[in-house]
């Protein structure tokens, strides 16, 4: 342990943000009790999951978390300073050395480097100096960033600016100038509103077309209006709900065959029952909105958020109503400011009207929904690292049997779906699971939301139901972009796989894309053009896993790096031994990597680029 970790002091701005959060210290006594040996779980009293909230508090406000603040934080939770320093290092989003208040994150991720992300952060540089130099006397710095969420709208950046009233504003697309003044406003107290348009027209090209189920209200309904919500159908399926009772809703999700739309599509009806089952344990229940969406190329949530909150409220509600949870958390992603604040919006609005609370729609159920922000770390998304970082712990997944569902949030039993899986639930309500299973194809029911990027004419999400091909969704999006001459699309993700354009004809289906070798993961589409580099797209892909990867496990750990600096000799043709031996060190590895890491991240790092090994020769 660092001897100034344990020894430095807060300063009195630090203490008062941190005495916020927590209450005044009482009287005399600055240390809680020390929890040192609690395994990853913890006790009822225990208040250590307040930690990652309050490590917020004191980023947005200082700017960054000095070991002063650690300590103090530490001594009042009651954890040791080493482990709440394990925490805080783990998180992007924390910075433990100083920073300037005013930091302009640049995505230079897949998406934004096919339009132009490259261009945009060599001027950026130009004009305020190399990436993390301060500029401004000290007060403003830029970064490099993983995907923002923004891919539509690429070439992306969020601004973040430290302070007593801290504030974040989107520039998307972004051109450099455009970078400067924001941050030349932001230090002159100017900045101006965050315009209130990222979830209409632009992100959602098919707004307002009477054909969408999953996307009907977003652009036409005011997403901080209850009412609004209301006048569009919204709450009429929590009330069907409540005259279905826990096994009717069970039922009507199991007949429509909803498989999740996180990305390991399991069975949703199972998912409720299982948990359901255990109601006579006597335990808390709980239900998890998985809103952390930072898997490179995806946005869907982030709309879904941001246009129509309620909905995502009411599907957590009957989940609750089914499975007998009494408390909800919806995690979003960190860097999702606007989602956040519509969504705290709508809980209060909600728990105002009694949506939410002690007797829900006066049927006597009790539950409300809490909101959790992740802090800049791909792998929360996991389900279960996602419980860890709500308990105030560094966000490693935990090995599984036990599974969410028996043990889950502070092991107890818990529902976790993704924001687009639960907008699906008052769809089945209201229409009946037998009607919603009669959508879409054999074993992928329903419709999908599809996040299209890099060149394609109109970027943005569609909604179709399962079955359309890859080259009618492209065609919808206005075709190809770009130059015209498409190279690869790259399905589901970072942790997807490309095809070439031979393979445009494959039907967006669950099965579909598995007889291809490809996934739908978090219904990622973005297009290529024969202007790009697939090799810097692969390197790109191979740092992001490298810098995510939450180094618990060894192949998982040990393979990302090991990856990423065979592609970079490969790249620049220096390989260890012939090319071929190479590869085959590549794709030794790979097969370790699935077959060894605990969890999914390990499991697909290698994905994309087996992908593009087994379609192009990019290395002879
Ligand atoms: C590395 C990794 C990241 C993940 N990220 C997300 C995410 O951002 N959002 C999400 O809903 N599921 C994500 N998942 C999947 C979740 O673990 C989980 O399966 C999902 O939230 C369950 O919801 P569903 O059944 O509605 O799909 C991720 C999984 C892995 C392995
Ligand atoms: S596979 Fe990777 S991300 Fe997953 S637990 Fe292991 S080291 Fe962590
Ligand atoms: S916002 Fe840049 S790749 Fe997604």
């Amino acid at each position: 342990m660092d001897l100034h970790l344990t020894s430095a002091r807060a300063g009195v701005e630090e203490r008062s943000v941190i005495d916020a959060r927590l209450g005044a210290p009482e009287q005399g006594r600055e240390t809680g009790p020390l929890h040192l040996s609690d395994g990853g779980s913890q006790s009822a009293g225990s208040r250590r999951h307040l930690l990652l909230p309050l490590l917020h508090d004191i980023q947005a406000r200082i700017g960054w978390i000095s070991p002063g603040a650690l300590n103090y934080a530490s001594s009042r939770l009651g954890i040791a300073p080493a482990e709440v320093h394990g925490v805080a290092s783990f998180y992007g989003m924390f910075s433990l050395s100083p920073r300037p208040g005013v930091v302009a994150h640049i995505c230079d991720d897949i998406a934004c480097l096919a339009r132009g992300a490259g261009q945009l952060c060599a001027e950026v540089g130009r004009k305020l100096g190399p990436e993390g130099s301060s500029c401004a006397g000290g007060r403003a710095t830029w970064l490099r960033s993983a995907c923002l969420g923004l891919c539509e709208r690429a070439p992306a950046v969020l601004l973040t600016v430290a302070g007593e009233l801290p504030r974040e504003r989107v520039a998307a697309p972004a051109q450099s100038e455009g970078v400067v003044a924001l941050i030349a406003d932001a230090l002159d107290s100017k900045l101006p509103a965050q315009p209130d348009d990222l979830s209409t027209q632009r992100s959602v090209p098919q707004a307002g077309f009477p054909e969408l189920r999953l996307l009907r209200r977003v652009g036409q309904a005011n997403p901080s209006s209850l009412e609004d919500y209301q006048r569009l159908g919204g709450y009429e399926a929590l009330r069907r709900a409540f005259d279905l009772g826990p096994e009717g809703i069970i039922r009507e999700v199991i007949d429509s065959q909803l498989l999740g739309r996180g990305g390991a599509a399991f069975p949703t009806g199972k998912k409720w029952e299982a948990v359901h089952l255990q109601r006579h344990l006597n335990k808390t229940h709980y239900v998890i909105c998985n809103a952390d969406e930072s898997e490179p190329g995806t946005f869907k949530d982030r709309i879904v958020m941001e246009g129509d909150p309620f909905a995502i409220l009411e599907g957590m509600t009957i989940a609750a109503l089914a499975v007998g949870a009494s408390r909800g958390f919806i995690y979003v992603r960190g860097e999702y400011p606007l989602a956040t604040e519509r969504l705290a919006h709508a809980i209060s609005s909600a728990r105002a009207h009694g949506l939410l609370g002690d007797n829900v729609f006066g049927r006597g159920l009790r539950f409300d929904i809490e909101l959790r922000r992740g802090a800049g770390a791909y792998i929360c998304g996991e389900e279960t690292a996602l419980f860890n970082s709500i308990e105030g712990y560094r966000g490693e997944p935990r090995n599984k049997p036990p599974f969410p569902t028996q043990a889950g949030l502070f092991r107890q039993p818990t529902v976790v779906n993704n924001v687009e899986t639960l907008i699906n639930i008052p769809e089945i309500i209201m229409g009946g699971g037998a009607a919603y299973a009669r959508t879409g194809t054999e074993n992928s029911k329903g419709s999908r939301l599809f996040c299209l990027s890099g060149h394609v004419a109109r970027p943005g999400i569609y909604e179709v139901p399962f079955g359309a091909t890859l080259r009618s969704l492209i065609d919808r999006a206005g075709g190809i972009g770009g130059n015209g001459r498409l190279q690869a699309v790259l399905l589901g993700g970072a942790a997807g796989a490309f095809v070439s354009p031979k393979e445009i004809d494959v039907p967006l289906t669950f099965e579909g894309t598995r007889a291809i070798g490809a996934t739908l993961g978090s219904g990622v589409i973005m297009l290529f053009d024969d202007s790009i580099d697939l090799k810097q797209i692969l390197l790109r892909i191979a740092a992001f896993f490298r810098h995510e990867t939450c180094g618990q496990c060894v192949p998982c750990r040990v393979g990302a790096v090991r990856q990423e600096e065979a592609l970079q000799r490969l790249v620049k043709r220096q390989p260890l031994g012939s090319v071929d031996e190479e590869l085959a060190m590549v794709r030794e590895m790979a097969q370790a990597m699935r077959d060894a890491s605990i969890c999914g991240l390990g499991q697909t790092a290698s994905s994309a680029l087996e992908s593009a090994l087994k379609r192009w020769s990019l290395f002879s």
